[in-house]
């Protein structure tokens, strides 16, 4: 079957008083019911590759590469092309529903827009989806939820209408960035059946940014571990988890609570000027003469991973 995306080499590069190289020669796909967690430190560029999809990038940004979505390369449209396809087709979840939300209009008019504003049908028929759409997630009845104001229902609520409102068009493909954070762990775990059940048909792809390894484990099928703009390892969720192979995803995973909150010494290199070598070199506790010198590309590993580390091989 045919990937939902497919991104080729994208690199993006603001370009200011001196040039940012936020994210090079990123590659992976993305299949219809498939969810892939793209992880790693703040700053290492998942945003940027979130906003390069949705067209949303400022205009000081230079993309080369290829982001190809359902047969057509994004990059190769006009704007008016990609903004009647940004909501309808490919939808993005914001982190922060009480930004994202409207404080002065009510849930139900706010999960129905897309419906009106895509034109895809009256403001009846618009009610009634999103209805039906509470009603699926469990939201029942609707009616007690569609005349709310966001600053009636709780942080994980609102971030559940705020997914509703992205997908009531039924994208094939959904990013979600940090949606989970901020919440409690409860309301986690609301957020995460609702992105499960969201790719559930098989139709849907979902590209889901976080920082939250739990979340990464329990819902997503494959991982992809961002350094210094740069994919580093990309690999099967459990393959990930019970091995991980780059020691950048060493660290990270040593760094999470049950393994003793170890945080790996250091900071990512500046993207203004990344070293010519490894970029985790400096930070790398198996570092060798050979990281420093020659820049490690992502190969494939025995398991069908792709490791980008001279160590690794
Ligand atoms: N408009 C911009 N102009 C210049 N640099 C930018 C711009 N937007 C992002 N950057 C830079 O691009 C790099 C990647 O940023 P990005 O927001 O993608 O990080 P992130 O991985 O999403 O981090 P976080 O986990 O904190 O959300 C950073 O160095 C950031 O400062
Ligand atoms: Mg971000």
């Amino acid at each position: 079957m045919n990937p939902v995306l497919e991104i080729d080499a994208l690199s993006v590069t603001f370009c200011g008083k001196q040039a940012v190289h936020a994210v090079d020669r990123v590659s992976f796909s993305l299949g219809g019911g498939e969810i892939l967690a793209l992880v790693g430190e703040t700053g290492c560029g998942k945003s940027v590759i979130a906003h390069a999809v949705m067209g949303l990038l400022p205009g000081e940004a230079q993309v080369s590469g290829r982001i190809v979505f359902k047969g057509r390369d994004l990059l190769a449209l006009s704007e008016r092309e990609r903004s009647a396809m940004r909501g309808k087709d490919c939808a993005i979840v914001f982190q922060d529903p009480s930004r994202a939300l409207n404080p002065v209009h009510r849930i139900g008019r706010q999960i129905a827009e897309p419906v009106l504003i895509h034109g895809a049908g009256s403001r009846e028929e618009a009610h009634r989806r999103a209805a039906a759409l509470l009603e699926r997630m469990g939201l029942s009845p609707p009616g007690n939820y569609l005349p709310l104001y966001p600053c009636q229902s709780s942080g994980g609520m609102n971030q559940r209408f705020l997914i509703a409102a992205s997908t009531i068009l039924d994208p094939s493909l959904v990013i979600a960035d940090e949606p989970t954070k901020g919440l409690d762990p409860g309301r986690v775990r609301e957020v995460e059946d609702e992105l499960v059940r969201l790719t559930g048909g098989g139709r849907t792809a979902l590209l889901l940014i976080t920082h939250d390894l739990a979340v990464a484990r329990r819902i997503a099928d494959r991982i992809a571990v961002m350094y210094a703009g740069e994919i580093v390892e990309l690999a099967e969720n459990d393959a990930f988890f019970d091995r991980p192979s780059h020691p950048y995803s060493r660290g990270l995973l040593q760094s999470l609570p049950e393994h003793g909150f170890v945080p790996i010494p250091g900071s990512s290199p500046s993207p203004v000027s990344p070293p010519p070598g490894c970029r985790f070199q400096a930070r790398c506790r198996d570092g060798k003469a050979v990281c420093g010198g020659q820049h490690p590309d992502l190969v494939s590993a025995a398991d069908g991973r792709m490791v980008r580390c001279w160590q690794c091989r």
